[in-house]
């Protein structure tokens, strides 16, 4: 079978293969972007190898080295405290023309590329929901990221969901504090409504289906309506209604105002995680012992 698709010919290896890592492949697969002889999972538990073998059909290894070896574009998702380690182990393997997608949250471009020695980078912030391929991924590029391999990278995120490419990667720091820390704070509202709801009489199982389903169909609603979100509300707050009350409480409490200082607070602490991430990724580096060239090693002597 012909597949009509960018990824034809640019093998694929997934260096960590748990949650996103086999979501994004199940994804690759089910919209037939790629044939599976095409993907290389890679793991350190076998367990995990086995499991997207039996499901996939993929090739599999526990050898990051070998798997990006003949790779076109290799998708780093571990989680990011393994990230350095994985970086230092692919140093020097990858092919100058390979392109390195990293969906590892936080994990600066700067940081990757002197880890892995290597310049085509495409760094992407994407969301939980993207493990039933509906999350939202906001990605930013290196200058050395061809137009082809833009398109490569889309159509791999496009696999976990909807995506928006940014050309400044300080906007994924801002992605973070909206889309990728998003969904706790849709949570959070919903295990608020019900709560609300057994406070009223409800069982727990009622007020669940109702919430989700609330909440489902709202943003199915904004999704679809050519209007603000904010003309939708006015929509369903009749003039000295019930709404209005619920809107004017909530206004009260702060509730807008909460909401923006919880993403403001979220956007700084991305922005400190990552100068932290840099730091310890300098410090790593300028640790390291350098390599003897012949000249430095005469000059010792
Ligand atoms: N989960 C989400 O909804 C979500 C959303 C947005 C972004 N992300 C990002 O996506 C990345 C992956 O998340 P995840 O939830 O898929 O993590 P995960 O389920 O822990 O999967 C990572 C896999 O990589 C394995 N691994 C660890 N070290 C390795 C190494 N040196 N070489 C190869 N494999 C290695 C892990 O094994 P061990 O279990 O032994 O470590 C695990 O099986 C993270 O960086 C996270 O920030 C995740």
């Amino acid at each position: 079978m012909t597949l009509p698709t960018i990824l034809h010919d640019a093998p694929i290896a997934f260096i960590g293969t748990g949650a996103m890592g086999e979501a994004m492949i199940g994804g690759l697969l089910r919209h037939k972007l790629v044939e599976p002889d095409a993907i290389t999972a890679s793991d350190l538990h076998q367990s995990r190898l086995d499991e997207v073998k039996r499901l996939f059909g993929v090739r599999t290894t526990d050898d990051n080295r070998a798997a990006v070896r003949k790779a076109r574009i290799v998708v780093l998702s571990v989680k990011p405290q393994v990230l350095s380690t994985v970086c230092a182990d692919l140093n020097g393997v990858l092919r100058p023309s390979t392109l390195v997608v990293s969906i590892v949250a936080g994990a600066r471009i700067s940081s990757m590329a002197a880890g892995l020695n290597h310049e085509a980078i495409v760094r992407t912030m994407p969301n939980t929901p993207a493990q039933i391929g509906e999350g939202m991924t906001v990605w930013a590029a290196t200058d050395a990221v061809s137009d082809k391999q833009r398109e490569q990278a889309g159509a791999i995120l496009g696999a976990l969901g909807k995506h928006l490419f940014v050309r400044d990667e300080s906007f994924l720091d801002k992605a973070t504090a909206v889309s990728g820390s998003g969904p706790a704070y849709v949570f959070m509202l919903m295990e608020a409504l019900i709560d609300a709801a057994v406070h009223l009489g409800w069982s727990r199982n009622d007020a669940k289906e109702m919430v989700v389903q609330t909440v489902r169909g709202s943003a199915m609603f904004a999704e679809r309506s050519p209007v603000h979100p904010a003309e939708m509300r006015n929509m369903v707050t009749s003039p000295g209604g019930t709404t209005a009350d619920a809107i004017y409480q909530l206004d009260k409490g702060g509730f807008r105002t909460v909401l923006s200082k919880a993403v403001m607070a979220a956007h700084q602490r991305s922005v400190a995680l990552g100068a932290l991430d840099e730091a310890k990724a300098d410090a790593t580096r300028s640790s390291r012992p350098k390599r003897t060239t012949r000249k430095t090693a005469r000059k010792r002597r």
